[in-house]
């Protein structure tokens, strides 16, 4: 178990260091990730470089007995690159570039940026590819957190290749992107530009391949960087930080190419429902590499910088939202940041150890941490228990998303809606792609999947023909990989397996919108009650039963909810989008059927309990305290419970049989 933190020694003087060495002990640190914004420092100029520095900390740590993630420096380029290689300034929709000043400035497909970051790399990676303190290389930082979309020349050149390569010939990129509308067709690649700055809507064919295109490139600094460093005959794990389901990188596709997932989660500490977001992230940083533990790599130990008003968090819930990630499969805890910074726009956040000393709640509770982790016994990745998927899909995230639908969706918020609602229910989910695997699920939620690949609908049709029981939800199975309708209507692929087509989307005016108000629908019948909103779609059931209907407005009498059995499973369609409550009735149903069971029974819903191997751990996020009943050996001290009374962020780690 890793504990530890982002470590800037080169922002303080090196007396401070043989300190920082001794606080990291005393607070049980186990490694730190050094030099991830250290480029400027390493390399003070195009032909200069200076390691000593690096050396004498890595040596210093490594004698101290604190293990070193080892970062290659590339997310903020050196104001001396910038002013040599100007071509690596990314740019916004208008082509304005971004500036040197803050970080994460350069365009990820510039061929000056990777040259750059490429000798960086070759050389911090020959240095210290044998180094006995390096256990873990960071590649970068948060790709693309800061820089959602390029759009420079850069951006402009590389796009054209990326297109050529995947199209083959202009006029495959015409017949994809559908441009006979409105006159996009285009002539050769040349004529091609990122969807910059224009009076109206974009092409939608476009729109979704920028995305790609965008994803695709970090993916290959990424891909460089780590080659470099295994070609420096380099063995330990690689990693790059991830930030939860983050739109513009598809995580789902870069996790193979990661030895070990790692995660930065920052949930706030004012938001009753944060520790939510955290159970969100550590489930999804689990199911992309199943069978291999992860690590939270950065969090705060109280407040952060960033929002209008930076709430530090309440006593005990640290430790509370750490336990949560080592309950979900993470065998690492870190933050950012060891020190806190006495300069520059982060010296507000928090760090390991305070700028206020070691006389602070803060410290006492990260040195209390770091005992709790250190006491807890070796732990399996993920023991595989969950029954239950929710499916997420980058391409479909993207393309959901583009202008001009019935209605505008947030395809997170309704992916976090389900998972909240089995979250509240206290079942255990896994999130993955719609062509994993599914083998291993009694119950699969597959919400909005608007792009459905052939591959994805196969899988789908395969897991109920197999007993699995499927939920899919509106506006799902629309459009191809390109953004185009299908032919022969909508929902062509999954009609048979659902039982249901769908005739109109009957879009219903959205929460946020002014004028008329948001506008509901009722769904009621088979003991189903609660109200609809967004889309009310026009279904018939040609093959289905139909469990609810829409009771009043345009679509009063028609299918709101249908199953169809298929010999042990079932398809499920729900054709508008639920309220908590719900999702939960729906879910509720769908688990019954699956037989699918809560990890303890009679929780309230601001208490989480998850499993991990033998490892049953239990929080409580509420006001009130809590009992709980359950059976097993306290996992750091050995003694045996029966019962746990939890006080507001208490926990119980509890070993048990099953
Ligand atoms: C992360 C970033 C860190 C630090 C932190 C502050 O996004 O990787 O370098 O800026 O946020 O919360």
């Amino acid at each position: 178990m890793h504990y530890g933190a982002d470590y800037n020694p080169e922002q303080w003087p090196e007396e401070v260091w043989p300190e920082d060495v001794a606080r990291m002990r005393e607070a049980g640190v186990t490694m730190v990730s050094l030099g991830i914004f250290s480029w400027a420092r390493i390399q003070p100029s195009e032909h200069e470089f200076d390691f000593e520095w690096l050396d004498r900390i890595i040596g210093l740590l490594h004698d101290g007995g604190i293990a070193v993630d080892l970062a290659t420096a590339t997310a903020s380029p050196p104001p001396w690159a910038t002013v040599a290689y100007p071509e690596m300034l990314a740019a916004d929709e208008n082509g304005t570039p971004y500036w040197h000043g803050s970080r994460q400035h350069y365009a990820p497909s510039s061929p000056a940026y990777r040259k750059l970051a490429a000798a960086l790399v070759t050389r911090i990676a020959e240095r210290y590819a044998q180094h006995p303190a390096v256990v873990l290389w960071h590649v970068n930082n948060e790709y693309g957190c800061h820089l959602n979309i390029d759009y420079s020349d850069a951006a402009r050149d590389a796009f054209r290749s990326w297109l050529q390569n995947r199209y083959g010939s202009v006029e495959a990129l015409n017949d994809a992107w559908g441009t006979m509308f409105w006159s996009q067709r285009y002539g050769s690649f040349a004529e091609v530009f990122p969807p910059r700055h224009a009076p109206y809507s974009h092409n939608p064919g476009q729109l979704l391949d920028y995305r790609r295109f965008t994803s695709d490139m970090l993916f290959e600094c990424y891909r460089m960087e780590r080659d470099i460093i295994r070609a420096a005959g380099a063995l330990q794990p690689i990693t790059t930080n991830f930030m939860g389901a983050f739109k513009p990188v598809n995580y789902a596709q870069w996790a193979a190419e990661l030895d070990v997932i790692s995660d930065d989660l920052y949930p706030d500490p004012n938001d009753p429902e944060g520790f939510r977001e955290g159970a969100f992230h550590g489930d999804l940083m689990r199911s992309l590499k199943p069978g291999t533990p992860w690590l939270l790599m950065e969090q705060a130990s109280n407040a952060v910088n960033w929002r209008p008003s930076n709430a530090p968090k309440a006593p005990g819930q640290l430790a509370a939202q750490s336990l949560q990630a080592v309950a979900r499969g993470a065998d690492g805890i870190l933050f950012f940041q060891w020190r806190q910074s006495r300069a520059g726009s982060e010296k507000f956040h928090s760090g390991m150890l305070p700028h206020a000393g070691t006389e602070t709640r803060t410290w006492r509770e990260v040195v209390a941490l770091g005992r709790t982790l250190g006491d807890l016994p070796a732990l399996p990745a993920d023991d595989g228990s969950a029954r239950v998927a929710i499916l997420l899909d980058w391409e479909n995230w993207w393309a959901i998303e583009n202008p001009d639908h019935p209605t505008s969706l947030d395809y997170l918020s309704l992916v976090r809606g389900w998972y909240d609602a089995a979250h509240r229910l206290h079942v255990q989910v896994d999130l993955v792609p719609p062509t994993a695997d599914l083998s291993r699920y009694r119950a699969v939620i597959a919400p909005h999947l608007y792009l459905l690949t052939e591959q994805a609908a196969a899988n789908l049709s395969g897991f109920v023909d197999g007993g699995g029981h499927l939920l899919v939800t509106a506006f799902t199975d629309v459009v191809d990989t390109n953004d185009r309708f299908r032919t022969g209507g909508f929902g062509t692929q999954l009609r048979r397996l659902l039982g249901v087509v769908v005739e109109d989307f009957g879009a219903l005016v959205a929460p946020a919108s002014s004028g008329p108000g948001q506008q509901q629908v009722q769904v009621s019948g088979g003991g189903f009650a609660f109200p609809g909103s967004l889309l009310a779609e026009e279904v018939q059931a040609v093959d289905a039963e139909v469990l609810a209907g829409f009771d009043g407005g345009r679509q009063d009498g028609m299918p709101g909810l249908t199953a169809r059995r298929r010999g042990a499973g079932s398809a499920y369609y729900l054709a508008t989008v639920p309220d908590d409550d719900g999702a939960r009735q729906v879910l509720q149903h769908l688990f019954g059927a699956a037989q699918v069971q809560p990890v303890l029974p009679g929780l309230p819903p601001t208490v989480e309990a998850i499993r991990r191997g033998r490892l049953l751990t239990v929080i409580n996020y509420g006001d009130e305290a809590v009992d709980v009943e359950v059976q097993g050996l306290d996992a750091v001290d050995g003694r045996a419970v029966s019962k746990v009374s939890l006080q507001p962020f208490g926990y119980a780690l509890v070993l048990t049989d099953a």
